[in-house]
């Protein structure tokens, strides 16, 4: 397929937001050895992409111009690498493409054996493609701050959830209740019913002086507590994003949409990420 080409949509400089967004028609990648060819159905944006774009993760990211953004995907698997040993043409996949390359803002992607997971028919491609980073980030989270457990072995601990209903926080939310957690948590007004859906014990608006006194409680507990603060760098792992999916597919966990968007309006989706008001996931289909 490298001779043939595919509607993509990139950036080639630092700045410029949603304005600065082009679509091209680019070469189809090929798959190296240890990589599936994508067909994407859909993928998600995070704010991590955007703050690319603006040059908050330079000199590291981008590794170079013209950058096409984004790396949560679901899709179907096209073509394989020779080494690839678990994946077929047309299998369904969940994808974390590789964040020094990106490549979700296309019609076709590689991404790694290694970030691949088979994608079960009931959940479909906007609910598969929120999981990557923002799914693994509240598993994570969870699992190495809280010591989070699944199986009901784990202490019944208090967690706090500050934006809820974003991204990461509505999956935090409905993973730390899975883990039989307290889960106290905090949005605006407009999503408290919806926080409270995922099943949050107590819900605060954040725009309130009670949420302000509450977090400003919490911060000083911490300050002169022993305990330490520790900044959480994602580590993607198959078998953590293949449990995630698990727990869509088993109707555990789901994946709330804020908006869908075709990648004709990509920039639109990029907007709505940007403006940091997001209720879940916004997510663009390849139609
Ligand atoms: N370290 C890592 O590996 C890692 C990984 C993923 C994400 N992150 C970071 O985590 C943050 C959240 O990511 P995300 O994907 O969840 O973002 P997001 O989806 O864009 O978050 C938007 C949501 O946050 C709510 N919100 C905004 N300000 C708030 C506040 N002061 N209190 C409570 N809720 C508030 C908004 O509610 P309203 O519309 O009502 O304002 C909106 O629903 C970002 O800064 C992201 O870069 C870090």
């Amino acid at each position: 397929m490298a001779d043939k080409l595919m509607r993509a949509v990139l950036y080639d400089s630092y700045g410029g937001g949603a304005a600065a967004l082009k679509h091209v028609d680019v070469p189809i990648p090929s798959p190296k050895k240890d990589e599936v060819l994508l067909k994407l159905e859909a993928s998600s944006i995070n704010p991590v992409d955007w703050k690319i774009q603006k040059g908050m993760l330079r000199p590291f990211l981008p590794r170079k111009f013209p950058f096409i953004p984004v790396s949560d995907v679901a899709g179907e698997v096209v073509g394989v690498g020779s080494g690839v040993k678990n994946f077929k043409e047309g299998d369904k996949v969940v994808a974390m493409l590789n964040v020094l390359s990106g490549g979700g803002f296309a019609e076709y992607a590689t991404a790694s054996e290694s970030l691949t997971v088979k994608r079960p028919s009931e959940v479909p491609p906007p609910d598969g493609a929120g999981l990557p980073v923002a799914g693994l980030t509240a598993l994570q989270m969870l699992t190495r701050a809280v010591g989070i457990k699944f199986d009901g072995s784990g202490k019944r601990a208090n967690v706090l959830v500050t934006a809820a209903s974003g991204g990461v926080g509505h999956y935090a939310v409905q993973l730390a209740k899975l883990g039989d957690l307290h889960v106290t948590a905090t949005c605006g007004a407009r999503n408290i019913e919806l926080v409270k859906s995922l099943g949050a014990d107590e819900v605060v608006d954040y725009k309130t002086t009670e949420a302000g006194t509450f977090l400003n409680f919490v911060c000083k507990k911490l300050m002169w507590s022993k305990k330490q603060l520790v900044p959480l760098v994602l580590s993607p792992k198959a078998e953590n994003l293949d449990f995630l999916v698990q727990l869509v597919k088993d109707g555990k966990l789901k994946t709330v949409v804020d908006s869908k968007y075709p990648l004709s309006k990509a920039e639109d989706a990029w907007a709505k990420i940007m403006d940091g008001h997001a209720t879940g996931k916004v997510i663009v289909e390849m139609c």
